[in-house]
């Protein structure tokens, strides 16, 4: 029974707008840094006896929503007349808290789907695979930073992620979880709706390619100032995008606006660190190792904050042993 490993990764530029929305085939490109916390574990049993597939999602049956998207995934990859799968997946972060685990879920599962089903073990086209189940999924099939080309082709065959080789910068993450209910608006409805009525969506779209090209300099270069701005950069661009559409959408509550004040207080006192957020209200601070527990206490410290997860630079999704216990 194949088990699969894979971590989330969090965009230092951001993906929000697609081409294709059924492929999904982003409008531009993306860039983003595998976080090893936020780690999914998938298992895959083949049920010959099974009318259906079934999935155990953090220790509970899913069925409906989450379980026909999870089905509709491995019709992908399976032959026609195979086997029905029993999927256990479990996530080491809270997965409802809108913390990127559609990329690491789809990312396991392709890994574990292709190795259940005799599919592909090349990255390459696992990237292109796990896209079809979430767009930044085709980034956490590798570890460390990734790019996500948009490609032009319309079968999708030439969109996916590639790891940023040569970069050796040493980042961590300070990931400030607020107190929220469920997110209004997922990221797949909220980027669609901007594509269709935000006004700012083609100056956000220009704004990608320069942003990429900067924050590989910034990368390779190791300038935290310069990576400081392109990712601050990207993330409130894309907000203002979607806040933008009509009707706005806003994923900022007031402990996001909290800690993102409280990084640039850091910030001017003199430590190296940045903020981002995704379609969600909790922020995300990167910092060097060695100003990671300083940064972790200080974003603890408002009342809607529920905790910090803290996370060093991830690996790519793998097959293992067994699920861990
Ligand atoms: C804000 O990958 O979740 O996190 O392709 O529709 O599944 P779908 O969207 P998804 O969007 C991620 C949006 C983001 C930015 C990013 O990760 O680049």
């Amino acid at each position: 029974m194949p088990v699969a490993t894979a971590c989330a990764n969090i965009a230092l530029v951001k993906y929000w707008g697609k081409r294709d929305t059924k492929l999904n085939l982003p409008a531009a490109g993306s860039l983003s840094v595998t976080l090893d916390a936020l780690r999914t574990w998938t298992s895959i049993e083949l049920d010959p006896a099974a009318a259906s597939d079934a999935m155990v999602l953090d220790g509970r049956q899913r069925e409906g929503k989450e379980l026909s998207r999870a089905s509709k995934f491995l019709d992908l990859i399976r032959p026609a007349g195979a086997p029905r799968a029993r999927i256990v997946t479990r996530s080491a972060f809270p997965t409802a808290a809108g913390l990127a685990s559609s990329a690491s879920g789809f990312a396991a599962l392709a890994v574990a789907g292709s190795a259940a089903y005799g599919g592909t073990s090349e990255p390459r086209a696992l990237s292109v695979l796990a896209r079809r189940g979430s767009g930044s999924a085709a980034r956490s099939i590798f570890g460390g930073f990734a790019r996500w080309d948009a490609g032009v082709r319309d079968d999708g065959t030439d969109s996916c992620a590639r790891p940023l080789e040569g970069v050796t910068l040493e980042l961590a993450a300070a990931i400030a979880v607020a107190r929220a209910g469920e997110k209004e608006i997922g990221s797949t409805d909220g980027m669609e709706a901007t594509r269709e009525t935000s006004p700012y969506h083609a100056a956000w779209l220009a704004q990608v390619d320069r942003d990429l090209a900067t924050c590989e300099a910034a990368l390779r270069g190791k300038d935290w100032d310069a990576l400081a701005g392109v990712v601050e950069g990207s993330c409130l661009a894309m907000h203002a995008n979607a806040m933008a559409a009509r009707p706005g959408i806003l994923y900022f509550r007031a402990p996001t606006l909290w800690a993102i004040e409280r990084v640039r207080a850091l910030r001017k006192a003199g430590t190296p660190v940045m903020f981002t957020v995704d379609a969600g209200p909790h922020v995300v601070a990167f910092t060097p190792p060695a100003h990671l527990e300083a940064v972790a206490k200080a974003l603890g410290e408002h009342p809607e904050v529920d905790r910090v997860i803290t996370s060093t630079i991830g690996g790519p999704a793998s097959l293992i042993e067994r699920f861990p216990s």
